[in-house]
């Protein structure tokens, strides 16, 4: 017994759970998924699992992502990158929806398949049905040699290391990583991303493990505000552009291990309904760093306190105006837009980690879930 718990304590590197030590991995976790594939002195991105298809993919006229959960999410983090620098247009689809709704796909069609575990039934059933209405299908797994990884045609591993916790974190930051280099890669050989932006990603690539680790330093100001809302019945994240899957993301962190019920919108979603949820018991987690969107957030932000509800808001560094709106701010280094989502997200995993603790779940097997799931 003493021995087993030894061993834990030892897989578990010191932290107290699994998913804390897996949200502190990406630090090196994002670097280890660039690592080896992006040259930032040649400017070069080289994926050896694909690189015969980038050719297909360069003249594809239509991607089609797949997944589930977390992995979903990240798919729609991917649908705002690769339609911005590839100009080929996206979509993304649940896997459990794409395998049962005879969805039309033809030799036409690249299909990008997005899992962890490389395990989910649903997500294997879909990239079948892909294949066998002629699609070319990638994966994007993070266990070598898993199902999913044998199936496809080809792929890309994200290289994040076993994530043991059931609710994904390092797994979602490794799979943007990849979905950003397979964009950058293939909007730089069309031309319709520009040599001077191509060659600007490539270096923010590696500067963003010092910003998670600036991040990371900042937990205890998060854990002091998660335990403000810990007694939440009730939760709202609002994201606008590639912050929205963020806002997703977050809601499923927060629901997945805390069981608080919590909802994602496009900020400006709520007007058409939800905003009749806002009242003086309702924590709004509002993404408002800068970007294109940030006026419209701050309005949203205005709406939002306007009917009494609790904002916390993750800014940039360097935020002026919604410092003075919000009732807490968590501050979080700038990067190029569609990178920061890899950093948007790391104080949204904190958050729903520090509730969970508070509230006594079981964080790192949340009831009734399970960390693959091979069932329909
Ligand atoms: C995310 O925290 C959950 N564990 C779940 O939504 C997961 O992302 C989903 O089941 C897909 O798993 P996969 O990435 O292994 O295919």
């Amino acid at each position: 017994q003493q021995v087993d718990i030894d061993i834990e304590k030892i897989e578990k590197g010191g932290f107290p759970h699994f998913m804390l030590k897996e949200i502190f991995e990406q630090v090196n976790s994002i670097y280890d998924t660039i690592r080896g594939r992006v040259n930032a002195e040649a400017s070069e991105i080289y994926l050896g699992g694909i690189s015969e298809i980038i050719p297909k993919m360069v003249n594809a006229h239509r991607i089609i992502i797949i997944g589930c959960g977390t992995s979903w999410h990240a798919g729609t983090v991917g649908e705002y990158i690769f339609e911005e620098f590839t100009r080929i247009p996206v979509e993304v689809e649940y896997a459990s929806e794409f395998r049962y709704r005879n969805p039309i796909v033809d030799a036409n069609d690249i299909v990008i398949a997005i899992s962890q575990s490389g395990e989910t039934a649903d997500t294997l059933a879909a990239i079948k049905y892909a294949k066998a209405h002629g699609a070319t299908v990638i994966g994007i797994c993070n266990v070598v040699g898993s199902s999913i990884a044998r199936e496809t045609d080809a792929g890309v591993y994200t290289h994040a290391g076993p994530e043991i916790g059931v609710a994904s974190t390092k797994a979602f930051t490794a799979q943007i990583s990849v979905l950003a280099m397979m964009a950058l890669q293939i909007g730089h050989r069309k031309g319709t991303l520009s040599d001077e932006l191509y060659k600007k990603y490539i270096n923010e690539l590696y500067n963003l493990p010092d910003k998670v680790k600036a991040i990371l330093e900042k937990n205890d100001k998060i854990k002091e505000i998660a335990a403000i809302y810990k007694d939440s019945t009730n939760a709202i994240y609002l994201g606008r552009g590639c912050q929205f899957p963020v806002a997703l993301e977050g809601a499923l962190k927060l629901k997945e291990i805390s069981y608080i019920h919590a909802e994602g919108y496009p900020a400006a979603e709520m007007k058409h309904g939800p905003i009749a949820l806002i009242d003086e018991n309702m924590p709004v987690f509002a993404i408002a760093t800068n970007d294109n969107y940030y006026d419209k957030i701050v309005s949203n932000i205005k709406e939002i306190q306007s009917r009494k509800g609790h904002v916390i808001a993750l800014v940039n560094d360097n935020d002026a105006q919604v410092k003075k709106l919000a009732e807490h701010v968590i501050e979080i280094p700038e990067t190029l837009e569609y990178l920061s989502p890899l950093l948007n997200v790391i104080p949204l995993q904190l958050i729903s980690y520090h509730i969970a603790v508070m509230r006594g779940c079981n964080v790192d097997m949340p009831r009734n879930l399970a960390k693959s799931v091979t069932v329909e």
